[in-house]
């Protein structure tokens, strides 16, 4: 997890002159000329390689100390005790300037980009029973629909025809259609059309850097302003189905690639009866949410493919802090060897997948029923093949991944 990376962004008195900003901060360590400039980050956004930049960064010039410096006033931390205690409810920490990017219409701010705390707290009260899972009554039969008419469509046009397909594209078809149909009522149709409907994710994969630019440099919004904004939504209310998609592809890509994971989990499916079910039966997410194993693949592919991992800084009120993390391997058995105090901190630290506190995403729920019910529902019907091990797929990162070229075959089982 760590280093993967979350931070916060230095901004104690502002000072406005780039020499005073360079000396400030001059006694965290980080890559060349970071004090004077935001280019290193616009250009790591730029190149899709936030993600390894930012870890690459602690790394280099900061594995032993608690933070690292990327800009002339960020500074980035791979501690998870530090980030917990950064988005924890009574934390003292503001949304920094970053998520002015998020305003897209100028006049106006949305639940991203809101920084003021009150405002947050009540718009945030306001839309939750919106996403809650908690009424799965509601959600659940409008995931389930949208998952057999995926099976249906790989299987019907790929796998019986023995056809490749990108499932970087359709993995975001499904996230995309899900949340529509959640919202309201009725799926978008990229599945069932079986495209990239009005070449929207398309745009999305172009414009991601350009949102993710906005943010490095918050005042180009305003530059921006109405001749932008109406396409930088668009990317906005893609990017959580981007995140859902991010953890689906990850998570399949780490399973079909570990034979001995695997295994293990075709085994809990089958022992579980859900492998012999009818082909138009979806599990439940109570019962996905009783196989330790399944639960454990979930954990660990958020935990080694965080989804969405821009900087999401947060102003730093007068203090400071500490830090420490761990480990590369895909392995899901470590959330079933842990226990007490180990496993609850290895959980609190996951969690900050999805932010925690007052800021924690309010889709977690959604996006935790797909998983729960995605992975068994293809594994127990295919054997999926990675048809390019050598590059499994064109992964990029200004903050959001876009995934695609993400060649499987599939076959069908049993
Ligand atoms: C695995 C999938 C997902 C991940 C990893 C993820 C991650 C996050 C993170 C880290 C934040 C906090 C940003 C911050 O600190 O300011 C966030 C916020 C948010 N997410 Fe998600 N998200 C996911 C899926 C979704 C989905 C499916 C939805 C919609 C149904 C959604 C809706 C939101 C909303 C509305 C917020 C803003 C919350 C607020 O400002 O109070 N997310 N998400």
């Amino acid at each position: 997890m760590r280093g993967r990376c979350s931070s916060c962004s230095y901004r104690r008195g502002l000072p406005s002159s780039t020499l005073r900003h360079y000396f400030r901060l001059r006694h965290i360590p980080g890559p060349p000329l970071v004090g004077f400039s935001k280019w290193w980050l616009a250009s790591s956004a730029r190149r899709g390689r936030m993600h390894l930049d930012l870890y690459e960064a602690i790394e280099k010039y900061g594995p032993d100390l608690p933070f690292t410096r990327v800009g002339p006033q960020d500074i980035i931390t791979g501690d998870p005790v530090f980030l917990r205690q950064i988005v924890n409810t009574h934390s003292l920490y503001q949304r920094s300037d970053w998520y002015t990017a998020m305003r897209f219409d100028p006049t106006r701010d949305n639940i991203l980009s809101l920084r003021d705390d009150e405002m947050h707290t009540k718009h945030r009260a306001k839309l939750a029973p919106g996403y809650s899972g908690r009424d799965v009554g509601h959600l659940e039969p409008r995931v389930d629909r949208n998952i057999l008419e995926l099976i249906n469509l790989l299987d019907r046009d790929y796998v019986s025809k023995g056809r490749v397909f990108d499932f970087g594209r359709k993995a975001q078809y499904f996230t995309m259609d899900v949340i529509a149909d959640v919202a309201f009522g009725q799926a978008f149709g990229f599945v069932a059309s079986d495209s990239d409907m009005y070449d929207y994710i398309g745009l999305l994969e172009k414009l991601m850097p350009t949102l993710i630019m906005n943010q490095v440099f918050p005042w180009v919004v305003d530059v921006m302003a109405d001749a932008e904004s109406e396409i930088l939504v668009q990317v906005l209310a893609g990017s959580d189905t981007t995140a859902t998609a991010t953890a689906i592809r990850a998570t399949t890509l780490h399973v079909i690639t570990s034979p001995r994971v695997e295994t293990r989990l075709r085994a809990e499916i089958a022992a579980a009866g859900v492998a012999s079910r009818p082909w138009n039966t979806v599990i439940s997410d109570a019962e996905a949410r009783r196989l330790p194993y399944l639960q454990a693949v979930v954990k660990e592919g958020l935990r080694i493919f965080p989804p969405a991992v821009g900087l999401g800084s947060k102003s730093v009120p007068p203090a400071g802090d500490t830090y420490r993390g761990d480990a590369e391997e895909f392995r899901p058995e470590r959330w079933l060897q842990a226990e007490g105090g180990k496993l609850r901190e290895m959980e609190a630290t996951l969690d900050l997948v999805f932010g925690t506190g007052r800021w924690q995403c309010l889709g977690r729920n959604v996006a935790l029923m797909e998983l729960n019910k995605i992975f068994v529902e293809l594994l127990r019907r295919f054997e999926l093949v990675v048809m390019k091990p050598g590059e499994p797929w064109h992964s990029r990162s200004a903050g959001l991944f876009t995934q695609n070229e993400f060649w499987l075959k599939g076959y069908r089982r049993g």
